[in-house]
């Protein structure tokens, strides 16, 4: 059957077929036919309920209804040139399977409450998918630090540290500005990209309360002349809300900007780790190295084993911003209820979507099967690391921190001038700065001691970080 438009009736002439392609949104809400089909079947038993249809009309519209729902599930459903989006292609259907009696479906309805509510059904179907993803890589996060707290027996550079036992923590040096800056253990590291997923995973379950409000029954703009129950038709399609306000309901796309927030939020946390991982594979590091599985090689280089999965990250980091300000500059400059600028909501989701859901299992899965370094990670600790040790150390004995600051950083100015690392000083050079010194001062740039130092919470003592895997642990328990 060739359909018309559902608003032929005003026009004469048919849509010119370039003007009609860029109308149409059927290639991409073809997404949401599924959602669109289970509204339709709710919308019909309330305009049942209000009297619109008698009992045999339903039972027959909600037969056909079920019907379409089965073929999209068994990817039978098709659509025509003439569909313009998907909700013109489900009455179609059902037109071809019920005949004229379809068109009492759309009765106090408009595509305007019908697409913001497919577009909030479709969003509350797939945030458990992203929310499950993000606990996955949480959980590989936690593993890996449990897993790289202590040096495996051997010692030295190992396949996948198993956390045998020596009793010596994993340590590597803590950056700011991207110098070296003060050693920490690498489960401190690892553990360091667990909370901001945390928040990640916070902020998706407000969002999914906020989708949860309900469109239907709103109208083109201005409500439902039908006598209709809104709550009855939200609980039954699992909202917990009618929304308030149709000239609202039907414009307000400020769950769509939320999820892309959330989701260049977590791009921005994973590019972060990224960035991380390929700074760490390079030899310049060395701290690292990919499993193979995750890494490819060079078409012209034969020695090259790039970090592509965290690049890409990287890369898709700026793209799902970009869906982020695309929405917003669409959004901000509409009138009241629906415009047909509104249709540009639904790819920059559908997209955000798909790139995360890609992006997180590679990310776990590479992080989890990385060899770690730790004695390239313990040879770049040098002795200067503990500079801030060293002005503790002066302070411990009477000195104001100030200015045991500012001779500490003479010592560090001796250890550039002498060219020596500043364990290597003499006495008598630490003396000649200072009297103060004695020979206990060696202690200092013991890398170990000074992350033992740090046992407040949420320091990088060994302890401090046990307590946070263990917090974390049982966080993910709840998850499961
Ligand atoms: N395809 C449209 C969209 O995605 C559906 C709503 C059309 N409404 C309208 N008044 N033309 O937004």
């Amino acid at each position: 059957m060739t359909s018309q438009p559902l608003w032929h009736g005003r026009f004469a002439n048919k849509t010119n077929p370039d003007a009609f392609a860029l109308n149409a949104s059927i290639s991409f809400d073809i997404l949401m036919a599924e959602q669109d089909v289970r509204g339709s079947i709710a919308w019909a038993e309330a305009i049942c309920k209000a009297d619109v249809l008698d009992e045999a009309e339903h039972t027959q519209i909600s037969a056909g209804l079920r019907q379409i729902l089965q073929e999209i599930r068994q990817d039978t459903f098709t659509v025509t040139p003439d569909d313009e989006d998907i909700h013109t292609a489900v009455e179609r259907r059902l037109g071809e399977i019920i005949g004229s009696l379809s068109g009492k479906l759309h009765t106090g309805r408009s595509r305007n409450d019908q697409v913001a509510t497919d577009f909030r059904l479709w969003m509350l179907d797939h945030i458990p998918a992203l929310d499950a993803a993000l606990v996955d890589l949480q959980s590989a996060l936690v593993e890996r630090a449990e897993r790289d707290l202590i040096l495996p027996p051997s010692g030295g550079d190992v396949r996948r540290t198993k956390g045998g036992n020596d009793g010596k923590p994993v340590i590597m040096p803590g950056y700011t500005h991207l110098q070296r800056a003060q050693p920490v253990l690498l489960s401190q590291w690892w553990l360091s990209h667990y909370p901001p997923l945390k928040r990640d995973q916070a902020r998706l379950s407000e969002l999914s309360r906020r989708v949860a409000v309900l469109p239907l029954g709103c109208g083109a703009l201005a409500g439902c002349p039908y006598p209709i129950d809104r709550v009855a038709l939200s609980e039954t399609l699992g909202f917990d809300e009618p929304a308030m306000n149709s000239l609202d309901a039907v414009s307000n796309r400020d769950f769509a900007a939320e999820f892309l927030f959330v989701a260049a939020m977590i791009g921005t946390h994973l590019s972060k780790i990224a960035e991380q991982v390929i700074l760490f594979t390079s030899a310049e590091f060395g701290f690292f190295e990919l499993d193979d599985v995750y890494s490819t090689g060079s078409s012209l280089m034969p020695q090259k084993k790039n970090a592509d999965p965290f690049e890409l990250t990287r890369g898709k980091a700026g793209t799902l911003l970009g869906y982020l300000t695309g929405l917003m500059a669409t959004l901000k400059g509409l009138p009241s209820t629906y415009d047909k600028d509104l249709q540009e909501d639904k790819l920059p989701v559908f997209a955000a979507f798909d790139t995360l859901t890609a992006m997180l299992p590679v990310i776990a899965g590479a992080l989890r099967t990385l060899t770690v370094k730790p004695a390239r990670m313990e040879a770049a600790i040098d002795a200067s690391m503990m500079a801030t040790d060293l002005a503790d150390y002066l302070v411990q004995r009477g000195v104001p921190f100030r200015e045991a600051h500012a001779i500490s950083g003479e010592v560090v100015r001796a250890g550039i001038d002498k060219q020596k690392p500043l364990n290597e000083l003499t006495l008598e050079e630490y003396q000649t700065i200072n009297e103060v010194f004695d020979e206990e001062v060696y202690a200092v740039y013991d890398a170990r001691e000074s992350i033992a130092k740090r046992a407040a919470i949420g320091g990088t003592a060994p302890d401090a970080v046990k307590a946070q895997i263990e917090r974390a642990k049982a966080e993910l328990k709840r998850e499961t």
